[in-house]
């Protein structure tokens, strides 16, 4: 069991709708992800900005607190993802549904490395410009709001996930009036839709600064996101090539960071941190940093890893 709403609630043990697809540490029973046999995936979704006030009816009223510390919870909604996307028991569907509606413990991983590089003096995230690619709930995201962070821009592919979860989390937490940070709606944006297309959407850095979001001009004197956020993003080979190549396009040149979290290895379908990481080192345009690994039995080895320039 690999998601950290199993382990923390009664929600059973994962599975995952054909072609199969495996996060489980013993990688025995897997098939692996099946692109060889079935169907192709569809075609992915446009790109789209969702609003705020796009909110789904379907968004529960109850709400679990996920403990960062003795002082910090946030809090985050739940919605079954056949209420959602109609499909049972599954817990990824992939090129349809990729995972959003569960919260994955490589978020809880990722909110306490940032945590700590906050508390030893390593990382602020007072107004800085936030982007957290494969957001689902947005925990990471929802975090930098309350560190100060002076824009978030949270991306899934599914904008039905941004839509019932990520934004009445963000609402929850971010702009209720004894939240500590200071969020106002133009300090959000949510973007939905596939890696290879997110860029015409999203704020660029350097080369591409003449991009608009929601038909505005951004500020051209700004150079796209200083810090970009990523939990369990990695899992899939195939779409590692156009994460890392959207990701190079919207971080700000030279002081921007991505911090990533995830497992090492995800048996049966190909990705992982390492693969990510090969992939990066290939590259040789940024610098890899190790922060934290988990070894915690839950699942196989988590990583959180930090890029930076070189
Ligand atoms: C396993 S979920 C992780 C959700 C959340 N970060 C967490 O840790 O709880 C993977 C996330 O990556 C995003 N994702 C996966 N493949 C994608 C793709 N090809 N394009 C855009 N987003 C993708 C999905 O939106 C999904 O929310």
């Amino acid at each position: 069991m690999e998601d950290t709403e199993a382990k923390n609630t009664t929600t059973t043990a994962p599975t995952f709708a054909s072609p199969l697809f495996s996060f489980s540490s013993s990688g025995g029973a897997s098939l692996g992800f099946g692109f060889d046999s079935g169907p192709p995936p569809p075609p992915p979704p446009p790109a789209v900005e969702v609003l705020l006030s796009e909110e789904s009816p379907v968004a529960t009223a109850s709400l679990e607190p996920v403990v960062v510390d003795d002082s910090l919870s946030i809090y985050k909604g739940r919605v079954s993802t056949s209420d959602v996307f109609e499909v049972k028991n599954s817990d990824l569907v992939p090129g349809k549904y990729e995972g959003g509606l569960k919260l994955w413990e490589g978020s809880l991983d990722l909110v306490k490395t940032l945590n700590s590089d906050i508390k030893n003096d390593r990382l602020l995230l007072e107004s800085k410009h936030v982007l957290e690619l494969g957001c689902g709930h947005g925990l990471p995201g929802i975090f930098a709001g309350l560190k100060g962070a002076g824009l978030i821009h949270f991306q899934d592919f599914n904008a039905e996930v941004l839509k019932c979860l990520t934004i009445p989390n963000v609402k929850v937490n971010l702009f209720k009036e004894s939240s500590e940070g200071t969020c106002t709606s133009s300090s959000v944006g949510f973007f939905a839709g596939d890696w290879s297309e997110m860029d015409k959407l999203l704020l660029c850095g350097a080369a591409e600064q003449d991009k608009t979001t929601s038909g505005k001009i951004e500020d051209k004197t700004y150079h796209g996101y200083d810090i970009i956020l990523m939990a369990e993003t990695v899992y899939a080979l195939s779409s590692l090539p156009n994460l890392y190549r959207l990701i190079k396009k919207c971080l700000h040149y030279p002081g921007g960071v991505i911090y990533m979290a995830g497992k090492k290895h995800y048996f049966g379908v190909g990705g992982g941190t390492r693969q990510f990481l090969r992939l990066v080192e290939e590259d040789g345009a940024m610098q890899p940093e190790l922060l934290n690994d988990v070894t915690d039995g839950s699942s196989n080895v988590r990583e959180v890893w930090k890029f930076s320039f070189k």
